[in-house]
């Protein structure tokens, strides 16, 4: 085990040597590639890779469909029917761009989720969560601008409907959102801006990918014991991690392999599923669909948008406090924000001492209701935001803040945490010592094979 080096790049041959003295460009990738990576992570470790890897299938498929389309409002419905039909598998090319997206949203969602549970933002990684925010927040743009480029009904409605909410800042909303739409309203300078930024944007997502690498290159991964592998002794890391290349690169290329196996059967059997029937038909400014819905990964958001409707309360104290500057719709928009931008400071909202959340039995709790919280305002958010429906979304919208605001702080303080290991070893060792206890103690068999617990 601990005899595989963790070794670094050496230049053998004349023309290797010559090139590194020069642009050690090869030992940077071998560093990169064969860094010590704790030996327990599990398969929630995944979404690192697939993510790197959607980002770059919709580059590639985003850039091929963009020799095809044409960003004007009387063409671009056409142009995407006839990139559909025309184009030499024009169709399947557009599908794995319309369905990547999706996958790399849930594959967002999990990793985010991965990193809540294992407290994978905390010290020393603070960094790689806030650039890791700064991707997602640039991800729901380039995704909201994507949309409003096959120029349905759902595009067009769906950006008068976001960008409208720009306008309900106080006094600077409407020469803002005049701004963003290029005139009064959603029309022709809008799609071409909006294709602009939705073919830059990826690239900036790249660029931050790499930073984001870079950042948890530096610190070394987190592992689900939460072990800081590069605070141990170097016999004890040794021990804890094996090389990234070739170990976690086949179990990455594994996982990846099945995922999108089932991702091409949805892209080959079902590839409208996700999405919104309203939008094979052209854009018509003057007819509103009757239910304007965004796409799932934006639902969550969307619920707590329209949860504060003027017959509540706290909308009502607000808007009496502050002489109707912030009203219903105003404070709709301030909380959809603030429901983001409060993710971003979850390295100091967070007071426990104890990473990983294996070793928090209540944090445990209050987390998977917040996983609980996120699926129901996906649900409410597809819902119309009448009856019933708003008081949902104002209890989930409650508890979403509650959860980062009150609840990450107060846990901190009053939780017992279990003890957890001082090494990944230790954990394996005494995993192994209660399975083997559970089953019945004293096995006269093998040894038990080296699996990591969780
Ligand atoms: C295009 C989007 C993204 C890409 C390509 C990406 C890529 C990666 C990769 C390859 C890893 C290491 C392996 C793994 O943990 O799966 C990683 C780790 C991490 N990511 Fe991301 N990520 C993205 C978005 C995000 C977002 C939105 C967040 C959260 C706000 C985030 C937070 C983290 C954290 C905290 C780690 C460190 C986990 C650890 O050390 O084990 N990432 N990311």
């Amino acid at each position: 085990m601990s005899g595989i080096p963790h070794d670094h790049y050496e230049p053998k041959t004349g023309g290797e040597k010559w090139l590194h003295s020069r642009l050690p460009i090869v030992g940077l990738i071998y560093d990169t590639i064969k860094i010590p990576t704790p030996i327990n992570l599990n398969w929630m470790w995944i979404w690192g890779i697939v993510l790197t890897f959607t980002l770059v299938l919709q580059i590639v498929t985003g850039i091929v469909l963009a020799m095809h389309y044409t960003p004007d409002v009387d063409m671009a419905f056409a142009s995407v029917e006839h990139i559909m039909r025309n184009v030499n598998h024009g169709d399947m090319l557009r599908y794995i761009h319309q369905n990547g997206s999706m996958l790399m949203f849930l594959a967002v969602y999990l990793h985010i989720f991965r990193g809540m549970y294992y407290g994978s933002y905390k010290a020393p990684r603070e960094v790689t969560w806030i650039i890791g925010m700064l991707i997602y927040i640039l991800m729901m743009a380039t995704a909201f601008m994507g949309y409003v480029l096959p120029w349905g009904q759902m595009s067009f409605w769906g950006a008068t409907v976001i960008t409208g909410l720009f306008g309900a800042i106080p006094f600077v909303g409407e020469g803002l959102q005049t701004w963003l739409l290029g005139g009064p309203a959603v029309g022709n300078a809008t799609l071409t801006r909006f294709f602009s930024l939705h073919y830059l944007l990826p690239f900036m997502i790249l660029g931050l990918t790499i930073v984001h690498i870079w950042a948890f290159h530096t610190t070394g991964n987190n592992n689900p014991t939460g072990v800081e592998v590069r605070r141990t002794s170097k016999e004890e890391a040794e021990k804890d991690t094996l090389p990234f290349w070739p170990y976690f690169v086949i179990k990455d290329l594994y996982a990846l392999a099945l995922i999108l196996l089932l991702f091409w059967m949805v892209v080959a059997w079902m590839p409208n599923f996700l999405g919104h029937a309203d939008n094979y038909i052209e854009a018509d400014p003057l007819v509103t669909p009757s239910h304007i819905v965004p796409e799932w990964y934006f639902l969550p958001f969307y619920a707590i948008l329209r949860a504060f409707t003027s017959d509540v309360w706290i909308v009502q104290i607000v808007q009496f406090l502050s002489f109707g500057i912030i009203d219903a719709t105003f404070f709709g928009v301030l909380a959809m924000f603030g429901a983001i931008i409060v993710m971003v400071f979850l390295p100091w909202l967070d007071t426990s001492t104890v990473r990983s959340g294996r070793y928090r039995p209540r944090f445990k709790l209050w987390f998977w209701l917040f996983i609980v919280n996120f699926v129901v305002l996906t649900w409410v958010g597809a819902m119309p935001a009448e009856g019933v429906y708003t008081t949902i979304a104002l209890i989930g919208t409650t508890y979403w803040f509650a959860y980062f605001l009150v609840i990450m702080p107060w846990l901190g303080i009053s939780e017992k945490p279990t003890t957890p290991p001082a090494t990944i070893e230790q954990d394996f060792v005494e995993t192994v010592k209660a399975q083997t206890t559970r089953g019945g103690g004293g096995s006269t068999g093998p040894e038990p094979e080296r699996v990591p617990a969780e």
